[in-house]
């Protein structure tokens, strides 16, 4: 290889080095991974030898647009001049500082400046990544495919290849597929990332094991609308990833003189796996939480799958006042609230308690809650109107709708256009109003249906609209809004469970709900999937009623309190039915869970084993404290135990120091961290012990061989 400009970014641990292509005018990956990675001859390079296809389509590039890459997939569509389409640029310069890098390209006959922006993310081995675009011309760019960047990964043997599945009710299924030729597509034009996928993407060597040794590269898009993540394991040993918005509804058009910025791809690597991997993730999500990751997630109550839509003043105050006896902290009333909201066909968009199930006044409802000692917080899905509702009368032009055409409903509502200035001032509007009329101190902001028919009556043609930037950017400008003018609010994001989770909703959120299945084995999976792209601070996670709605396989008390004590605990069962034994279990673990939950929501989490496995669990240890926490749980059949002879299951721990002594909280037991790196955490399940928390207290006096006396 000929020599070349290189920039070298380096994150905590990582390094991700960029130089100009020897082959020509483009940036190409040189080097990612471990600090020092790039001190050597790029894994990337290739053999130059082309046939059939140009040097461009062979490059490991960065980003390259249609004209200059024409066959292997180029990041960037433009039409322009006519009925011109192509782009082929010349490298215009690079600006390195010490938190980021931006090289320019331009291509003077389309009137195009494209400049690829990097930025690294202190305490973070997250590298941002985005591209801003400038028509420099005197006429318009219909930019028809936009992405944010592409990495490439060298392979063996094609990639192994692990991402987050499902649909409604079974969001975050973790699911791998080994690449070994052709492409890999995954997205959402559903305006919403939606519960098909997440928008993101692990990557690995699939001739590597995977067992936690495996260099792990990842991605995730910071974007609440339509997006794609798109893998291609191309001839030469690659695989090429590639991720942006998806301009769904036509071209996004750039005037003279404007400037775009794509949305921010999220880089992280780990040499430990899709488990280590995880922890980059979760200190990434730490780090967007900014101030707020340090305030106390309250347990809370929430009467959804107790009352559905029948909220009735009477009702809510007898669950608040058990909420409040076995220990929630935050009573939340969900669906159902508000005028015209007997079921799902009505009342969205008419936000005002509905007098009939308030009889003393709302205000006095709220008081009632706290003077239970509980906080008070309340449901709304702001972007949704009934087609009834006083809203849609006097504002039918606020709903997405396409001219002479029927507007579909889903859910029996329709969807409020919030790419309008009005619309959002209306949301920004009722949001003040609630939370500055009752003490309102926690918001689930939910979203039921995406858009269907896309078009702005009056506005002009669709296709040139961008209706999909413009819902984004009023959903985060009503967001932004929360944050600065109710910042006491706590915000869970929620699109029917877990719809609409990506980083733009992580930063200005403070807990998501990933899905509305809430039954114990089916939780356990989602929960496991989920842990893997996002951290346990953010995971909304609720005790609900045996058998459950979703899934009627059985499972103890115990194990939905610490499969729910895994995230942010929260409590959705009727509560008025449950027994004194059961409020007294309740409690006790409500009361456990309070000793414990800073470990949970700032601990380096382990992934230990699957769903899949008889025994499968997470643990958590807190870097700069004494304590281990870890979830244990019995997900297989238990026949004829305990009758036939067996030794109890084991959880092999790990990031423990060896030579450290551990005492069981409970049992008092002792380990040594060797003992428990190397045979495990015992746990021996019964038919009715199937879950357990373990907290584990490194001593801090004693290390070394321990007496054999207090081994188990
Ligand atoms: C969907 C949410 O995911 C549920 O938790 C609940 O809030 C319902 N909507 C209410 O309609």
């Amino acid at each position: 290889m000929t020599s070349c400009e290189r920039w070298t970014l380096r994150t905590e641990h990582t390094s991700y080095t960029v130089r100009l292509s020897p082959d020509g005018p483009w940036a190409e990956l040189d080097a990612w991974g471990p600090l020092g990675v790039e001190d050597g001859p790029s894994a990337l390079d290739w053999s130059r030898r082309t046939h059939f296809i140009t040097p461009a389509d062979a490059a490991p590039a960065e980003y390259l647009p249609q004209g200059q890459r024409p066959f292997t997939g180029a990041e960037l569509v433009v039409g322009h001049s006519g009925d011109q389409r192509g782009v082929w640029w010349e490298f215009a310069g690079a600006e390195q500082d010490a938190d980021g890098l931006r090289l320019a390209f331009t291509d003077d006959v389309a009137g195009l400046r494209t400049t690829l922006c990097y930025a690294t993310v202190p305490g973070t081995d997250v590298v941002l990544r985005w591209t801003e675009l400038t028509c420099t011309g005197d006429g318009e760019l219909r930019l028809e495919r936009l992405d944010s960047g592409a990495v490439t990964v060298p392979v063996a043997d094609g990639a192994r290849l692990t991402y987050l599945t499902g649909q409604w009710s079974q969001e975050f299924t973790h699911t791998q597929l080994h690449l070994r030729r052709g492409t890999f597509s995954m997205g959402s034009i559903q305006g919403v990332p939606g519960h098909a996928y997440a928008p993101w993407l692990a990557v690995q060597d699939a001739a590597l094991p995977d067992d936690g040794t495996a260099p792990t590269y990842g991605i995730a898009l910071e974007w609440s609308g339509n997006w794609h993540i798109t893998a291609e394991a191309e001839p030469g040993g690659a695989v090429r990833v590639r991720a942006g918005r998806v301009p769904h509804e036509g071209a996004v058009v750039l005037q003279p003189g404007q400037t775009l910025a794509t949305p921010r791809l999220a880089c992280a690597f780990s040499p430990e796996g899709t488990d280590g991997l995880a922890r980059v993730w979760h200190r990434y999500e730490r780090h967007l939480g900014g101030d707020r990751l340090h305030r106390t997630r309250k347990v809370l109550y929430n009467s959804w799958e107790a009352t559905g839509f029948d909220v009735h003043a009477a009702d809510q105050l007898e669950l608040a006042k058990v909420a409040a006896d076995i220990g929630a902290e935050v009573f939340v009333v969900d669906d159902g609230w508000f005028t015209g909201r007997a079921d799902d066909t009505g009342g969205l968009g008419d936000w005002y308690p509905d007098p009939a199930e308030f009889p003393r006044g709302f205000g006095r409802f709220v008081d009632d809650v706290r003077t239970l000692g509980l906080g008070f917080g309340l449901w709304v899905e702001p972007e949704a109107i009934s087609p009834n509702s006083r809203l849609h009368a006097e504002h039918p032009d606020w709903v997405y709708r396409v001219e002479d055409r029927p507007g579909r409903l889903v859910r029996n509502q329709l969807l409020l256009d919030l790419g309008r200035t009005d619309v959002q001032d209306f949301v920004i509007g009722t949001f003040d109003r609630l939370l500055t009329g009752y003490p309102i101190e926690y918001l689930k902001w939910d979203m039921n249906r995406p858009p269907t028919e896309r078009g702005r009556p009056g506005a002009g043609p669709a296709d040139r609209l961008d209706l999909d930037a413009g819902h984004v950017a009023g959903y985060l400008r009503v967001l932004d809004h929360l944050r600065t003018a109710h910042p006491h609010v706590t915000v869970e994001g929620c699109a029917g469970g877990g719809g609409r989770i990506e980083h733009a909703t992580l930063a200005r959120t403070d807990v998501v709900w990933p899905s509305d299945n809430t039954a114990p084995l089916d939780r356990l999976a989602i929960q496991h999937g989920f842990l893997h792209a996002h951290a346990p601070h953010v995971m909304s996670s609720w005790v609900t009623d045996s058998p459950g709605v979703f899934d009627p396989r059985p499972r103890s008390l115990a194990f939905r309190f610490v499969l729910a004590m895994c995230g942010v605990l929260g409590i959705g069962a009727d509560l008025r039915s449950w027994n004194a034994d059961q409020r007294a279990e309740a409690a006790r673990w409500i009361a456990r869970y309070k000793e414990i939950r800073d470990v949970v929501h700032h601990g380096e989490v382990r992934l230990l084993g699957t769903p899949k496995d008889p025994t499968c669990g997470v643990q958590y240890t807190e870097a700069h404290s004494s304590r281990t926490v870890v979830a244990g749980f019995s997900t297989g059949v238990l026949d004829g135990a305990p009758l036939v002879p067996g030794r109890p299951a084991r959880l092999r721990l790990r990031g423990l120091d060896p030579a450290a002594a551990y005492r069981d909280e409970d049992t008092g037991t002792h380990y040594s961290g060797a003992h428990l790196l190397h045979y495990g955490l015992p746990f021996a399940w019964t038919a009715d012990h199937d879950a357990r928390l373990v907290v584990l207290t490194r001593d801090q006096a004693r290390t070394g061989p321990l007496d054999p006396a207090h081994h188990p």
